[in-house]
């Protein structure tokens, strides 16, 4: 029946809506029944054909719908007006919870480290990840036939840079910046050009730490090292110096930590020896004190290598790399 037809407009419409409609949405929809062609007008058509008293009820009927739906789009226009998305608002709908972040676990160590190394004097200084092979390598005593070198393990662009292979390039750059004294770390992330497994990855982040001064030895190498132990174990860490060589200090030194978890007596952490390596370090070489324009009958220096990676995951017992850098949401939020 016609008449019920008229009746049911508005139902049609109401059914026609859903949450979250755009204001073109709505323009849409007012055009699809009051619009030349639009619903409402295809029923006044049919009323063409009706006998002339049936004719004005419905008339009268139609009228009405008319009105009530466009008093019903004007309304929804008026909402769609003031609200900044130009949304549809149901209030009734219940409302999005937003899920509050996670800082990686790598960062929270770095911003852990940063603190304790402001509070010895030292400055944070940054360094490009895209370096040039001079301050990589050779500003750093890294002489050109160095297997550091390898094509295997470093990766080159096209126009003859490279991605730091370390974050050791920056002790140079500092000392050219800011000469002597000098108390600087240099967080941030390094590339190697090699496959990855659960101990490898290709990226990963280190703490350089360099300090510069008159008469620094060995001995300020130990009390920083274990302020900084100190610092992020929060208990007494004994340590102990291997000797290691790499090019840029002299002497050079692997530093190991005694074992947090069985405390020396051996344990599967530390393969049974007792003893945790932890980071290479050593007195900064007189070549590269030299290339950052130091002279090294004035100053010395001492310099080491965090891996952040690897602490992480010391610290909390990961044993996949690759991890770290899955941004699994299931492996994030634990930290
Ligand atoms: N740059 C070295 C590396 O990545 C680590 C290191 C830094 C060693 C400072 C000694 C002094 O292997």
């Amino acid at each position: 029946m016609l008449k019920d037809d008229f009746k049911n407009l508005f139902q049609q419409v109401k059914a026609d809506i859903s949450a979250n409609m755009s204001k073109e949405d709505w323009l849409a929809l007012e055009k699809k029944y009051l619009g030349r062609r639009g619903e409402l007008n295809k029923l006044m058509d049919s009323l063409k054909s009706v006998a002339l008293e049936e004719k004005k009820e419905l008339g009268k009927l139609a009228n009405s719908v008319k009105d009530e739906l466009d008093d019903f789009f004007k309304k929804q226009k008026g909402i769609l007006g003031t609200n900044e998305e130009n949304k549809f608002v149901d209030l009734t709908l219940p409302g999005t919870k937003s899920e509050i972040g996670y800082l990686h676990p790598i960062t929270q160590i770095q911003d852990e480290l940063i603190e304790i190394f402001i509070g010895m004097g030292f400055i944070v200084e940054d360094g490009p990840e895209l370096e040039s092979e001079y301050y990589n390598f050779d500003a750093l005593n890294i002489p050109k036939h160095h297997p550091a070198r390898d094509m295997q393990d470093t990766f080159f662009t096209t126009e003859g840079n490279i991605l730091r292979t370390h974050t050791s390039p920056v002790q140079v750059r500092a000392m050219e910046k800011y000469g002597a004294p000098l108390r600087c770390i240099a967080p941030g992330k390094v590339f190697r050009n090699e496959a990855t497994d659960a101990s490898h990855d290709h990226t990963f982040y280190q703490l350089e730490g360099l300090m510069i001064d008159k008469n620094i030895s060995i001995t300020n190498l130990i009390a920083v090292m274990k302020e900084l132990l100190q610092g992020i174990f929060k208990r007494e860490v004994t340590v102990r110096l291997r000797p290691g060589f790499f090019p840029f200090v002299e002497p050079g030194f692997e530093l190991d930590i005694k074992c947090l978890i069985c405390g020396g007596s051996g344990c599967s952490v530390c393969k049974h020896s007792g003893w945790l390596e932890l980071l290479p370090c050593g007195l900064v070489h007189p070549h590269v004190l030299r290339a950052g324009g130091l002279d090294p009958a004035l100053w010395s220096g001492f310099a080491f290598g965090l891996g952040l990676t690897r602490l992480v995951m010391m610290r909390y017992g990961i044993e996949d790399i690759r991890l770290l850098s899955s941004n699994d949401l299931r492996f994030l939020k634990q930290f």
